[in-house]
């Protein structure tokens, strides 16, 4: 029989929006769980339920890794299929989970995250403190994705430095899966950087919006198996599966998207190809890094940038002791989040 590794899961069927709110606390062993809110189209509750149960242990080892004093956990609201949110629905949504938040009493504390937005995050602060990233005039640090897509670059120098030597990105050869707020502001910081890019999005009309841009838009199943140096998925998870492995003809994988993999042993069957896989989890850290360092430690916004760009140090170190210990990157940022669970005064600010 699997355990239950969460310290405690909330589930309620919202009292106003008649959904599905899931509340999973992964851990608070390093402190304050934090996680994003997802308001996501799900065939099933359950679905989402188990997205919430991966995505708060994977917010875990996200602030383990960064060396924040933070636990994981994430919130997710199951929208059935065909379902759209108008104004007042989203906002019975965006209440009940302020209720259930508030009802953890202090325990977890939320943050944007897929469907949702700074100014819902200023909904939600209306009924609970315990909430990140509202817009600047409601007091919060704003928008997360600018710092995700700044920590993502930071990892892409690294990954580039192991293949090439050098952390310059320019002739890079990268394939950018998923336009969202994330992919989209990384593409520009790509472009700019002069790398040799491909993008793509299941949505077609994302291709017009980017007509400044310096890229080749394909398709995503065209970008998934391009033959390029780095695959960068940003997109939703489960990219990474088993059948998808083969078909890869990148040299590695690094990108801000959570849960890439569809499941743990795809790490495995990356490595015995010879695709490097930097941990999503180390990737994606900036958009967390960036609002604790300023709403909870109150630091400036450039120390909070020096944080996020440390990130390239990380998967440096990362992919250094993989290879010393002859172990995947996965295995070494696990038991880098091991070890500062184990002992949490290892563990920075
Ligand atoms: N969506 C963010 C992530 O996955 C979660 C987050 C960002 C939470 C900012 C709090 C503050 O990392």
């Amino acid at each position: 029989m699997s355990t239950l590794d969460h310290e405690q899961v909330l589930i309620r069927t919202g009292p106003r929006s008649g959904l599905p709110v899931i509340v999973a606390v992964h851990s608070t062993t390093l402190g304050q769980a934090v996680g994003g809110c997802r308001l996501w189209r799900y065939a099933d509750w359950r679905d989402g339920l188990a997205d919430a149960l991966r995505l708060s242990a994977g917010m875990t080892a996200k602030c383990a890794v960064a060396g924040l004093a933070n636990g994981g956990g994430k919130t997710v609201v199951a929208i059935p299929e065909g379902a759209e949110l108008d104004a007042a629905m989203r906002r019975a949504v965006l209440d009940d989970v302020a209720d259930a938040i508030a009802s953890l009493d202090g325990m977890y504390a939320t943050g944007p995250d897929v469907g949702t937005t700074p100014q819902d995050m200023a909904v939600i602060g209306e009924r609970t403190p315990h909430v990140f990233c509202r817009p600047a005039q409601h007091g919060g640090s704003g928008d997360s994705s600018p710092a995700t897509a700044l920590g993502t670059l930071a990892a892409l120098r690294a990954t580039s430095r192991r293949l090439h030597g050098t952390r310059a990105l320019a002739g890079v050869r990268l394939s950018l899966v998923g336009l969202g707020s994330v992919g989209m502001r990384l593409a520009h910081l790509l472009a700019d950087d002069g790398a040799d890019l491909l993008v793509s999005d299941v949505d077609p009309a994302k291709r017009a919006k980017n007509k400044g841009l310096r890229a080749t838009w394909v398709s995503p199943e065209q970008a998934l198996t391009a033959d390029v140096d780095i695959l960068v998925p940003a997109a939703l998870g489960g990219l990474l599966t088993e059948d998808v492995v083969p078909w890869l003809r990148c040299s590695a994988i690094a990108g801000p998207a959570n849960n890439q993999l569809a499941t743990a042993a795809v790490a495995d069957l990356l490595h015995r190809r010879g695709i490097i896989w930097v941990p999503d989890y180390v990737v994606s850290a900036g958009g967390v890094i960036n609002a604790l360092t300023v709403e909870l430690h109150h630091e400036t916004p450039d120390k909070a940038r020096e944080r996020v760009e440390a990130i390239e140090h990380t998967v440096t170190d990362l992919l250094d002791t993989a290879d010393h210990r002859q172990v995947t990157p996965a295995q070494a940022a696990a038991e880098q989040a091991r070890l500062r669970l184990d002992t949490p005064r290892l563990a920075s600010t």
